[in-house]
C-alpha cells in the first residue's frame, strides 16, 4: 500500500494569472523539486485569477500560507499596490513576476530581467552597442532595465508610439537616452542594428499579424532575441536562422527567470537542464 507524501508540512507555491492553462511554470518548478528531491516537502500550483479577484485572491494566500508566488500576465503591474514590500528592481522596473509570502508580509521581487540578461550576454557584449528593442509592455521594461545596466544603446520600435516614448522617458537620465519610434519604422531602419530584440507578443501562436519581414537586414553577424516561446522557431527566429545569424530562444529566458524564482522559492540553487528539459518536452 502506498501513502500519499504530500503532508501537512508541504510547503504550497503557485503561479497566478488569467489565462493560466498553458503556463508551463508548475511543470518547470515540480521538475526542479522532483529532481532535487524536494517534491514532497514544496508542491507548486497553477491558480486563474481574475483582475477582479486579485486583492482578494492575495489575501486568501496569506491566510492559506502559501509561501511563494510566480506572477504572470495580466497581474504583473496591478499586483505593486498589494504588496508589503518590494526589492530595487522591482522599484526600477514597475513590474513583479515573484512575490514572498514571509509570515503574511508580502515582498515582490523581478527576476525577468535576469532571465532576459542571463542567455543574452552569452553571445554578445552589451556596452555600447546599439539594440533595437521592439515592443513596449512589461517585458520590454524589465528588458530596458537590463540593456540600461550593460550600457547599451537603445531604440524602441512600438505599434503605439506613445507607449515607446512613455517607457524611454522612464528610463532616461540626463546622460542617459532611449529612442522612441513606431514600429512601421522597423523595416527601414532594421539594418542600423547587429542585436534586435522581440519583447512584443508578435509571432506568438494563435497571433493573427506576423512580424515585419526584416530578412533583407539580417547576416550572420545579427543577434536576434525572441521572447516569444510559442512556437520554439518564430518567424524571426527562423528569418535569423536563414541568414545565418545567431538566435536566442524564448525558452531561454522563461528558464532563467525561473531559475531565479526556484532559489528564492526555496533557497536552493536551481538543476538548470532538468528545468530546461522541463520545458523542451513542452514546447518543441
Ligand atoms: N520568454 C519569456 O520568459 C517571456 C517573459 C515575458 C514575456 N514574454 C513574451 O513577451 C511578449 C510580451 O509580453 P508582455 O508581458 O510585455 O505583454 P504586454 O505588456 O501586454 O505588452 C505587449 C506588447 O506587444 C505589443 N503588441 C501587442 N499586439 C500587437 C500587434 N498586433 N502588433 C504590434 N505590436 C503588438 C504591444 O504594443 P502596444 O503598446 O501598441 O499595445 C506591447 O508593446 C509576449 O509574447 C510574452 O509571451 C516572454
Amino acid at each position: 500500500m502506498t501513502f500519499p507524501k504530500i503532508s501537512n508540512s508541504t510547503k504550497v507555491m503557485a503561479v497566478i494569472g488569467d489565462p493560466i492553462h498553458k503556463s508551463l511554470s508548475p511543470i518547470m518548478h515540480n521538475a526542479a523539486l522532483k529532481a532535487l528531491g524536494l517534491n514532497f516537502e514544496y508542491s507548486f500550483i497553477a491558480c486563474k485569477v481574475e483582475s477582479r479577484n486579485l486583492k482578494n485572491s492575495l489575501e486568501a494566500i496569506k491566510e492559506l500560507g502559501f509561501i511563494g508566488l510566480s506572477v504572470t500576465m495580466p497581474h504583473k503591474q496591478a499586483i505593486l499596490k498589494y504588496l508589503n514590500e518590494i526589492d530595487e528592481t522591482v522599484e526600477a522596473i514597475g513590474a513583479v513576476n515573484t512575490v514572498i509570502n514571509t509570515g503574511g508580509k508580502l515582498i515582490g521581487y523581478n527576476t525577468d530581467w535576469i532571465g532576459f540578461l542571463t542567455p543574452l550576454k552569452k553571445v554578445c557584449n552589451l556596452e555600447g552597442k546599439s539594440v533595437a528593442l521592439i515592443g513596449a509592455g512589461g517585458a520590454a521594461r524589465a528588458a530596458c532595465f537590463a540593456l540600461k545596466k550593460c550600457g547599451a544603446k537603445i531604440t524602441i520600435f512600438n505599434r503605439t508610439t506613445k507607449n515607446a516614448e512613455t517607457l524611454a522617458n522612464d528610463f532616461c537620465t540626463n546622460n542617459y537616452k532611449i529612442e522612441a519610434k513606431n514600429l512601421n519604422e522597423l523595416q527601414e531602419l532594421a539594418s542600423n542594428f547587429k542585436i534586435i530584440i522581440n519583447s512584443s507578443s508578435l509571432g506568438m501562436q494563435g497571433f493573427n499579424e506576423n512580424f515585419p519581414n526584416i530578412a533583407k537586414s539580417l547576416n550572420e553577424d545579427s543577434i536576434v532575441f525572441d521572447m516569444v516561446y510559442r512556437p520554439h522557431n518564430t518567424a524571426l527566429i527562423q528569418m535569423t536562422k536563414n541568414a545565418k545569424g545567431t538566435v536566442v530562444h524564448g525558452i531561454e529566458m522563461l528558464l532563467y527567470q525561473g531559475m531565479e524564482q526556484f532559489k528564492l522559492f526555496t533557497r536552493c540553487d536551481a538543476p538548470e537542464e532538468v528545468m530546461r528539459s522541463s520545458l523542451q518536452d513542452k514546447i518543441n
